[in-house]
């Protein structure tokens, strides 16, 4: 049964910190129960957040064992969350998430320090620096599928991770010596694992038990990447490279206002959480567009056909300017985002809509919800990329890449990674889905993945 159908009516849930209104503060109504809501998020936000939605409507309010959120999917309430000065937010659960995501992770750091962090790592993720890495992104992406034998059924998700985490590792961190990059790939993939729900949720069990225990395993894999990352620093400082383009290159020169350096450990947190911010988004998203063009022929013919306007061997800034490739990519992650939720934590009260959130409240913009409302998204639960080059979408209307001062670092770097490796694949390598069963979004970490990481085969030999 689902963890809120058996709840008595709903009463609004008590505000978590008391406004400076006499009266008490107007909230939407929401489920009652906090371990429910908290269980049903965690096995599947998706269904959970629909559900919700269908019962008391959007917005509502939710309890959770991390305090109360004030979930919604609606464009204007969006509109007034994305517009708010930054000073009105915290990071989101700050103390959870400053162990396992670093300190100086720009994920949570907050104000000044926040806004000093992402004006010195912006300009290293503008497309223009990216398109220099287009024919190095097509390489990665061909010598993995190079791996797949024709006939043999085998997961897409798995090769996509390798292949996005490879792109980190030589185009960001700018290690490309086959044995460093296999060091460096097991160490973020060793730590993602390490990465648990319990160690995440549950601060009481960040304790080394003499060293057993998720928190001890956590602790090792983090430490090991640290030292990979510190050697690699050395390496660098001891011998400069000026002709380098990748992003840790540019950050070793970077300075900020004041003229300082980025300190090591800062390096090092933000390196770790573009792997983890910028790999398994990316190969998820990936998954499920070559799920859905697989599923359906007119699609993928269409895709298919546009590519072949470029030639026989089309430059990859070319492939990144196609409109049906990016048309394609839009629709994947609006109908299926790896990611469902935009945190944010005001600091004071808040309006939006005509409610008054108290400080403390946890804003979640709920993107399942906005991106399958009807009269944004007609046919909601429909795959069709042509939606996108009928219409634009405003900022507060289609989120894939959150909004104001928190949108994704890797946004443009992403789309462009995502339209190579796609346009690669489909007209490279004749694949066809294993099964024509429907595939489920399934919890994968903190994200949402295809159930089975879409089962394909290899009908013949790749495109030369
Ligand atoms: C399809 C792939 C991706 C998707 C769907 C995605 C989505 C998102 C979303 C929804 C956020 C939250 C934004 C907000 O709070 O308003 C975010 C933040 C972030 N993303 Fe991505 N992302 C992707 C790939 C990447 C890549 C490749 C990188 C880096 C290489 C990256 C780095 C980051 C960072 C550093 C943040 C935190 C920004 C901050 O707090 O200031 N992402 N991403």
């Amino acid at each position: 049964m689902h963890p809120d159908r058996d709840t008595p009516t709903p009463t609004p849930t008590p505000t978590p910190t008391p406004t400076s209104t006499a009266t008490a503060p107007r909230l939407p109504p929401g489920p009652a129960r906090r371990l429910g809501a908290t269980l049903g998020y965690a096995r599947n936000p998706v269904r959970y957040f629909r559900a919700m939605a269908d019962r008391h409507g959007d917005p509502f309010l939710m309890p959770t064992m991390f305090g109360t959120w004030f979930v919604t999917g609606h464009p204007d309430a969006i509109r007034t969350i994305f517009a708010a000065e930054p000073t009105a937010f915290d990071s989101f659960l700050v103390d959870m998430l400053s162990d396992i995501a670093g300190r100086d992770s720009l994920a949570v750091i907050a104000g000044d320090r926040h806004r000093a962090e992402r004006k010195l790592l912006m300009p290293h993720f503008h497309g223009e620096r990216m398109r220099a890495h287009g024919d190095r992104i097509r390489e990665i992406t061909r010598r993995h599928a190079a791996a797949w034998r024709p006939g043999r059924r085998f997961a897409l998700h798995d090769t996509l991770m390798t292949i996005s985490l490879d792109v980190i590792i030589e185009l960001i961190f700018g290690v490309h010596d086959p044995a460093r990059v296999v060091a460096f790939r097991d160490a973020v993939l060793a730590r993602d694992r390490a990465t648990t729900p319990a160690i995440v949720f549950f601060k009481g069990l960040r304790r080394s038990f003499g060293g057993l225990g998720p928190w001890a395993r956590f602790r090792r894999a983090a430490d090991h990447l640290d030292a990979l990352f510190r050697d690699e620093l050395a390496a660098r400082r001891a011998a400069p490279d000026p002709t380098r383009t990748d992003v840790l290159a540019q950050l070793l020169a970077a300075r900020y206002d004041d003229g300082a350096p980025m300190s090591d450990r800062a390096i090092c947190d933000e390196l770790v959480t573009m792997a983890v911010a910028g790999h398994e988004t990316t190969a998820i998203s990936l998954a499920w567009a070559t799920s859905w063009l697989l599923r359906d022929p007119a699609a993928r013919a269409r895709l298919l056909a546009e590519i072949a306007t470029l030639g026989e061997a089309p430059r990859p800034d070319d492939l990144a300017r196609l409109p049906y490739l990016d048309a394609v990519c839009m629709e994947t992650l609006r109908l299926t985002h790896p990611g469902t939720d935009i945190m944010r934590q005001l600091n004071r009260p808040m309006r939006v809509l005509d409610y008054d959130l108290p400080a403390g409240t946890g804003i979640n913009v709920c993107i399942p919800l906005l991106h399958r409302r009807p009269e944004l998204f007609p046919e909601p639960e429909q795959f069709r990329p042509e939606r996108f080059l009928e219409r634009r979408f405003a900022p507060h209307e289609f989120v894939p890449f959150g909004g104001g001062h928190r949108r994704c670092l890797g946004a443009a770097f992403a789309l462009y990674e995502m339209k190579i490796v796609l346009a690669t694949l489909l007209a490279g390598f004749p694949l066809r889905l294993a099964h024509d069963r429907p595939i489920p979004a399934v919890r994968w970490n903190v994200f949402m993945a295809p159930k089975g990481g879409v089962e394909v085969v290899l009908d013949g030999p790749a495109a030369r």
